[in-house]
């Protein structure tokens, strides 16, 4: 052996040895993985979910609460419920008091993501609040309400019903305004005494307030943000804890439904005082190919000690599969040199590492969501102090002016859909099963990107949107220092923008699905000038030294081209303008914003950058309900009498009718189709969503889902299937065909599919065979004479038959049916199962028009959590067990009990109907 080859049979031997040993640590932090979170590893860091047992108390007069306020607030002068959403937002209003406050206390929890230390806040003296009896330990809370969390303390209702109601239909008619307080406590003993003990609330809506053993510990306004506060200062060891938190959700702060209280998950995080910091961990991807790819990670490490410590980091990173179950075996590792650390300090550590034969992540349905999880150890001599998960993917993005997103060399056209984040009946209240059913009917429609309008999401949405390859657009805030409704985001804007900025795009950098950033939508700074364009720039840098992987963008429903606040974005992100506003004809005599298709001018002036249509369509309807006459054009605002019925509050079916800024699919998708290098769009919106039910605002929910807020899906669905889908062979036509009273009267009947050809037989008579004109969604014959029978289309494509559907006039209601999206569900309190109910005629067919009263029981170890049927204007509380069907459906949601593994019986009645009954198993 000579020299050189004794030195590499050393490096060898070295590099077996520090294999092996990363073996052992491997399994160590593998098996970690797989604990379930609430029963952690006692060996580094504990995460702990605080889930049940909560004490509930909220105020029953918003007027008569406590003084604990965060900040004094302006007077509500106006709050018009129904205001355009395109109206111009106007300037925050001064306000001049005297009031005791306790923001100063709760701003020093935005320190870690203020970058200028002179910005930082010092926490006053005093503890305020210190005598408040809620906050203390002996305080008697029995007769508070037990609650889980996430617990949204608006959704059970009653609904506010009429005009001049105290929430209107703007904010979902639901009482989430107002002031409330959750109680939780927990033990720690004499094996945390040197620990550092942190809660992390995923998302309190809004302005919480946390306190501990009676001490003010800190807090956060923003109620889509996720925060920690650290509470070791305050601990007590071997005795009850008591945590006490103070949330106040003021009226007229949003547009839509916010829900309300602690609607997301709270963590209690027990770690080494040295640990991986919050969110402290960054990894990107470069140089990817089939054969390698370099991972880059960054390590911020808290010494939360008082002594100067060295410590060194090993990271490894294992491909993790669909069922988020861990490799055996580490694809590489990261380990980075010895550093030093003092009392106190943070410092960060960098290390890469090249993998071979990367599994990548990318979009269904071409590429598969690959993803890894690194697990960073922190090692004190030899020890490991801290062992901290990151899921990642890897993958290279790419954005070309003239295409769009490119997905590891794959052109990713948008055909994306804005969602908000209620989940209908279940509210605010995150669950994973609701988010995922939501992303499932969406895929299903062809949806491959969703924008999260307008404000940052659970993190659970994101791993869902990770794992089953979804692309994401990540949007923080609807307002800035202007304002669309008195009490938003504006008020807190100057103390919180940078705060909320840097901590979302630190949560939410290592998410392989999220593309891009969007800063705003629709912001009032449009409106002001180089001032509003300054403001933009200063969030811009901030987005910029936080992430520089991906573009930002901010939406724009009134920019030109020439504005300055057009230029400050990477991208040319456009809401309804590219299409037009209030454009075609039918839209002449409204008064707003009116644009031509601006699409060509945007690329013109910014050819470098993309352009995508962040928002369009904002059309309206309710699913089943048609009215007539029919319009003949193409996209048609909505009106009283043309689309609208003032009196059932029921917007029509036939898809073409829209708000007044809107266009229908139809024009988006033409539009969007004769600009070729507009890189896709999303629909306003994807499913309905709680609040803002434009045109009529005596409802309670949108009419601008493509998918009702059941989850039932309204005509519009197959039409983007079929644009979207177009090797999905599919036909679907609208109307149904049971209407006694149209007889001898034309009913317009439209088609949608993915063939490129139709014919129409009415009782065998053909109707004729037409052909889908160029950019034309859908096929019409608008002079059918109604007669009851059977419609049927053959749809074909390239000139041989493609797909088939048929309508037809059903009997009367004999029987009601169940349909359970799942039949077996986990016993953990959480899961659901999804029952469809349909009301049916003797052959099965679902009629309708059914509206029958439906009562609903249940017998076994499980409860009904809320029922729906996806009308807009049905003001029934949700957790109601009768409900009326609406157009032949309702929904039923079912939850198991937690530990009480058995059968769940479910039966429904109407009277004069068949009953059903369904049983879910629950394991
Ligand atoms: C847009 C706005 C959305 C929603 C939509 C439909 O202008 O960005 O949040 O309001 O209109 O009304």
């Amino acid at each position: 052996m000579n020299k050189g080859t004794f030195s590499i049979f050393i490096f060898s031997l070295l590099s077996l040895v520090v294999l092996l040993s990363a073996c052992s640590k491997v399994e160590q932090a593998g098996s970690e993985i797989h604990k379930v979170e609430d029963q952690p590893s006692q060996l580094t860091r504990q995460r702990i979910l605080l889930s049940d047992n909560w004490r509930f108390y909220k105020y029953a007069d918003n007027q008569v609460t406590d003084s604990l306020i965060y900040d004094v607030r302006p007077e509500i002068e106006s709050d018009e419920d129904g205001k355009a959403a395109d109206a111009k937002p106007t300037e925050a209003v001064d306000i001049v008091s005297e009031a005791f406050v306790l923001k100063p206390w709760i701003l020093p929890t935005a320190n870690p993501f203020i970058d200028d230390p002179a910005q930082q806040h010092q926490r006053p003296e005093g503890n305020p609040g210190a005598d408040f009896a809620f906050v203390q330990g002996d305080f008697d809370d029995s007769q508070w309400q037990q609650v889980q969390v996430p617990h949204d303390w608006a959704i059970s209702g009653p609904f506010y019903v009429g005009h001049n109601a105290p929430v209107g239909g703007g904010m979902g008619r639901l009482p989430s305004p107002g002031v409330g307080w959750y109680r939780q406590h927990f033990e720690l003993t004499a094996a945390d005494a040197e620990k550092s003990i942190f809660l992390d609330i995923d998302g309190a809506m809004s302005y919480a307030m946390v306190w501990l053993n009676g001490h003010l510990v800190g807090g956060w306004p923003y109620g889509y943000a996720s925060f920690r506060l650290d509470l070791t200062p305050y601990i007590k060891l071997g005795e009850a804890n008591q945590l006490a938190i103070r949330i106040d959700n003021p009226p007229a702060s949003s547009r839509w439904y916010p829900g309300g209280g602690l609607y997301r998950n709270v963590w209690l995080t027990k770690t080494n005082p040295v640990h991986v910091g919050q969110w402290g961990t960054a990894i990107s991807s470069s140089d990817i190919s089939e054969k390698s790819a370099k991972v880059s990670l960054s390590v911020t490490i808290d010494n939360d000690s008082a002594q100067t410590i060295e410590v060194s980091t090993q990271t490894n990173i294992y491909a993790l599969d669909m069922d988020d179950v861990v490799a055996k075996s580490a694809s590489a590792t990261i380990a980075t040199d010895a550093i030093l650390i003092d009392g106190g300090q943070s410092s960060r550590v960098d290390g890469s590492v090249v993998i071979n034969n990367p599994k990548l992540w990318g979009p269904l349905p071409n590429q598969q969501p690959n993803r890894y999880v690194a697990v960073t150890n922190i090692l004190q001599a030899g020890k490991v102090i801290d062992s901290y998960e990151t899921r990642f993917g890897i993958r290279e993005l790419h954005f070309d002016a003239n295409k769009g997103l490119i997905v590891n060399g794959e052109h990713i056209y948008f055909q994306g859909v804005n969602q908000h984040h209620d989940l209908g009946a279940l509210g605010a209240a995150f669950n994973v099963r609701a988010a995922q059913r939501q992303l499932e009917l969406l895929r299903e429609m062809g949806v491959n990107a969703i924008r999260l309008a307008h404000n940052p999401p659970a993190v659970e949405l994101l791993e869902l949107t990770d794992k089953m390859g979804f692309v994401v657009i990540d949007e923080i805030f609807d307002v800035w220092e202007r304002k669309k409704t008195p009490l938003d985001f504006h008020l807190i804007f100057p103390e919180w923008a940078e705060p909320d900025l840097r901590a979302f795009i630190r949560r939410d950098r290592n998410s392989p699905s999220v593309v891009m950033w969007s800063i705003g939508n629709e912001v009032g700074e449009q409106y002001t000038g180089a001032d509003g364009a300054k403001l933009a720039q200063r969030l811009q840098n901030i987005a910029k030294q936080e992430d520089t992987s991906r573009p930002t963008a901010a939406s724009m429903n009134f920019a030109k081209p020439d504005m300055p606040l057009s230029a400050v974005f990477d991208t040319v992100s456009l809401n309804y303008q590219g299409e037009g506003i209030r454009n075609a004809p039918a839209y002449a005599h409204l008064q707003g914003i009116r644009t031509a298709p601006l699409y060509p001018a945007f690329h013109q002036a910014f050819p470098n950058k993309v352009i995508m249509s962040s928002e369009n369509a904002a059309a309206v309807s309710s699913r089943g309900e048609y009215l007539f006459p029919v319009n003949d054009g193409v996209s048609a605002p909505v009106a009283d009498g043309a689309g609208g019925d003032p009196e059932s509050l029921q917007v029509s079916a036939y898809e073409l009718y829209t708000a007044p800024f809107g266009s229908s699919a139809d024009k988006v998708l033409a539009s969007l189709a004769q600009h070729p290098y507009v890189s896709g769009g999303f629909i306003w919106s994807g499913w309905d969503y709680l609040g803002e039910p434009t045109p009529y605002y005596l409802a309670r929910s949108s009419y601008f889902g493509v998918i009702d807020l059941a989850g039932f899906k309204k005509d519009r669905f197959y039409l983007y299937q079929s644009m979207w889908r177009p090797d999905f062979p599919m036909a679907h036509i609208l109307p149904h065909w049971n209407w006694p009273e149209r007889i001898g009267k034309i009913t317009p009947v439209h088609v949608f599919t993915s063939g490129d050809e139709a014919e129409l037989f009415l009782n065998g008579r053909s109707l004729g065979r037409k052909q889908k004109a160029e950019f034309a969604a859908r096929l019409r014959w608008d002079d059918v004479v109604y007669e009851p029978g059977e419609l049927k289309v053959q749809a074909y494509k390239l000139g041989k038959p493609w797909a088939e559907n048929k309508v037809v006039t059903t009997g009367a209601a004999t029987a009601l049916a169940f349909t359970p999206d799942r039949a077996e569900i986990n016993a953990d309190g959480v899961d659901l199962s999804f029952v469809t109910v349909k009301v049916v005629d003797k052959d099965g067919l679902m009629v309708p028009r059914a509206k029958h009263q439906l009562s609903f029981s249940l017998q076994g170890p499980g409860e009904i959590v809320a029922t729906d049927n996806g009308d807009s204007a049905n003001l029934v509380a949700f957790p109601s067990h009768q409900r009326a069907a609406f157009n032949g459906l309702a929904l039923v949601i079912i939850k198991a009990k937690k530990g009480e593994p058995g059968n769940i019986s479910l039966s429904v009645e109407a009277e004069g109907l068949e009953a059903a009954h369904v049983s879910i198993t629950s394991k």
